[in-house]
């Protein structure tokens, strides 16, 4: 338990704290009334350390553990690629893009095929539910390359929701972000953000006011950004991202 002893140590009641037991404080107040020990030992001074890796620590009888770290991605998908660990027609799949994560290391939801843009990837189970939840109301921002120009009218059923064959969809935000082209040959960039994540959603969204898509990208979730991330490419969140995607669903 001396410092010497390890790389890596973390003040007792620092330790106490981070795995849940109390405040930082309180945590002191409970080492000087003997109820930690350490290895077996009671330690009642608060000046003590330990190695989280090493040491064994009890509160009360109970064994004291820190939290297990979880790992968080995102992917810059690319089309072509298949959500799903193997698939039966044996297109590439996503996991063909990460190459060998830990063991729980999922996507968080699903794309299409041929939809590209951020895919979150995490082992952190009770994290990954509560994106999926409705209860949650987390923010999917895309951007769709649609043929025609939605008017004002069209846009507006999709911010009151609208009718598919799976039932009406939640209100949305819709918006033309430019246009290019002319004539028939006029096509619309769109930015749609939902809250929901129905089987190919957005596609059929746009198909029933009568603009179907030509291409998907999802730009955000859960206020995650791609940054300048290639297509194929991906990065480990910020500890301030992964603070706040946490803290968002009451975590
Ligand atoms: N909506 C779609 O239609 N496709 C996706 O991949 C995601 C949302």
């Amino acid at each position: 338990m001396t410092p010497e002893q390890s790389v890596y140590t973390m003040r007792l009641n620092r330790f106490l704290a981070r795995s849940g037991v109390a405040s930082r404080r309180k945590s002191d107040e409970l080492i000087a009334s003997g109820l930690v020990r350490v290895n077996g030992e009671v330690v009642d001074s608060l000046g003590a350390s330990v190695d989280p890796e090493r040491d064994s620590v009890e509160y009360a009888g109970q064994s004291v553990h820190l939290p297990k770290e979880c790992e968080y991605i995102v992917l810059n998908k690319p089309a072509g690629y298949v959500v799903t660990r193997s698939d039966t027609h044996g297109r590439p799949t996503v996991f063909d893009l990460l190459g060998t994560q830990r063991l729980g290391t999922m996507p968080v939801g699903r794309l299409d095929m041929d939809t590209t843009g951020l895919l979150l990837w995490t082992d952190d189970g009770e994290l990954a539910f509560r994106l999926l939840h409705p209860r949650y109301v987390v923010d999917k921002v895309y951007e769709a390359v649609v043929r025609g120009r939605p008017s004002e009218e069209k846009l507006h059923m999709l911010r009151e929701g609208i009718e598919l064959d799976d039932g009406p969809t939640a209100p949305a935000q819709a918006e033309v972000i430019r246009c290019e082209g002319s004539g028939y040959r006029m096509e619309a960039h769109v930015r749609l953000c939902i809250h929901e994540g129905r089987k190919r959603q957005v596609r059929r969204m746009l198909r029933t006011i009568g603009h179907p898509v030509r291409m998907l990208k999802r730009v955000s979730f859960a206020g995650l950004i791609l940054e300048d991330l290639k297509e194929g490419a991906h990065r480990t969140l910020s500890i301030e991202e992964t603070r706040a995607l946490r803290t968002q669903v009451g975590l």
